[in-house]
C-alpha cells in the first residue's frame, strides 16, 4: 500500500527503531494504555507456539522483535518477522542475532502484500500494530490469506473508540480511532472465526481460527 500516511508512518518507525521505540513506546506507552499488555502478548506467544506445533509462525508487524525472541526460544520451527520499516527490520535482525534466535528470520514487507504463499503459517502474531497501519480490511484479508486452515491468529490492538461518537462515519477513521470490535469484525469478514476477545484499558486482544477446509 502506498500513500502519504503510510510513508510517514514507515519513516517514523524506521527513525525511532534503534533508540526511542522500546523505551518510550514498548516500555512506557504500552503498559500505560494496555495494563498487563506485556503478559497478554507473552501468553499469546505461548499459544501461538502450541497452535503452530512446529509449523512456521508469522509475526507482523514485528517492530524490534521485543516480544518475539521469547517466542522463538520456545518454538522448534521457523518464525518469520515482517515489517515495512527498514530500520525496524535491521533492529529485529540484530536482536535475533544477539539472542541467538536462529529460527527467527526478518523480512521487509507490507502487511497488505505479504510475500508468502497462501496457507503458509500455522499461527500469526499481530501485536500492537494494526492501530497505526492504514487499511484495516486489507491487512486483515492478507493475514487471513497466509494463515493455514486450522491455524490461529493472535492479535492485540490499541484503540481509542472514537467511532462510537461519530456513528457510521467512524468506519472511515484510522484504525486507532475505531474499536477493538471493528478489528474483530474485519477478521471475521476475512473468513476467520473469532474464538476469544478481551479488553484491558485501551487494548483489545483477539484470538481467531482459520476454519479447517
Ligand atoms: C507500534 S509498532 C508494533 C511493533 C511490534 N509488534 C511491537 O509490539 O513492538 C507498529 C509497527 O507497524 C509497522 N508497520 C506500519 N505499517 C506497516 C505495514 N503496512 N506493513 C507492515 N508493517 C507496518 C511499523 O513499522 C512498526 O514497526
Amino acid at each position: 500500500m502506498s500513500g502519504r500516511a503510510q510513508n510517514l508512518i514507515t519513516k517514523i518507525y524506521s527513525y525511532t527503531a534503534d533508540k526511542l521505540y522500546e523505551p518510550i513506546v514498548v516500555r512506557r506507552a504500552f503498559p500505560l494504555l494496555g495494563g498487563d499488555l506485556h503478559d497478554v502478548v507473552e501468553e499469546q506467544g505461548r499459544r501461538a507456539v502450541a497452535a503452530a506445533d512446529g509449523r512456521p509462525i508469522l509475526d507482523v508487524p514485528i517492530g524490534t522483535a521485543f516480544y518475539t525472541v521469547s517466542m522463538a526460544a520456545d518454538h522448534d520451527g521457523l518464525i518469520v518477522g515482517a515489517d515495512i520499516a527498514e530500520g525496524m527490520v535491521r533492529r529485529a535482525k540484530k536482536v535475533a542475532t544477539d539472542a541467538a534466535a536462529d529460527g527467527l528470520v526478518n523480512v521487509l514487507a507490507d502487511v497488505h502484500e505479504l510475500p508468502f504463499a497462501t496457507d503458509s503459517f500455522g499461527a500469526v502474531m499481530c501485536t500492537n500494530g494494526l492501530q497505526v497501519i492504514p487499511g484495516l480490511h486489507g491487512s486483515a484479508d492478507e493475514i487471513a490469506r497466509v494463515l493455514a486452515p486450522g491455524g490461529m491468529l493472535y492479535c492485540t490492538v490499541i484503540t481509542l473508540p472514537a467511532s462510537r461518537l461519530v456513528g457510521a462515519a467512524g468506519r472511515r477513521l484510522p484504525t486507532m480511532l475505531r474499536s477493538g470490535l471493528d478489528v474483530a469484525e474485519a477478521f471475521m469478514g476475512a473468513g476467520l472465526h473469532v474464538t476469544a476477545i478481551d479488553r484491558q484499558r485501551l487494548a483489545t486482544s483477539i484470538e481467531a481460527l482459520k476454519p479447517p477446509t
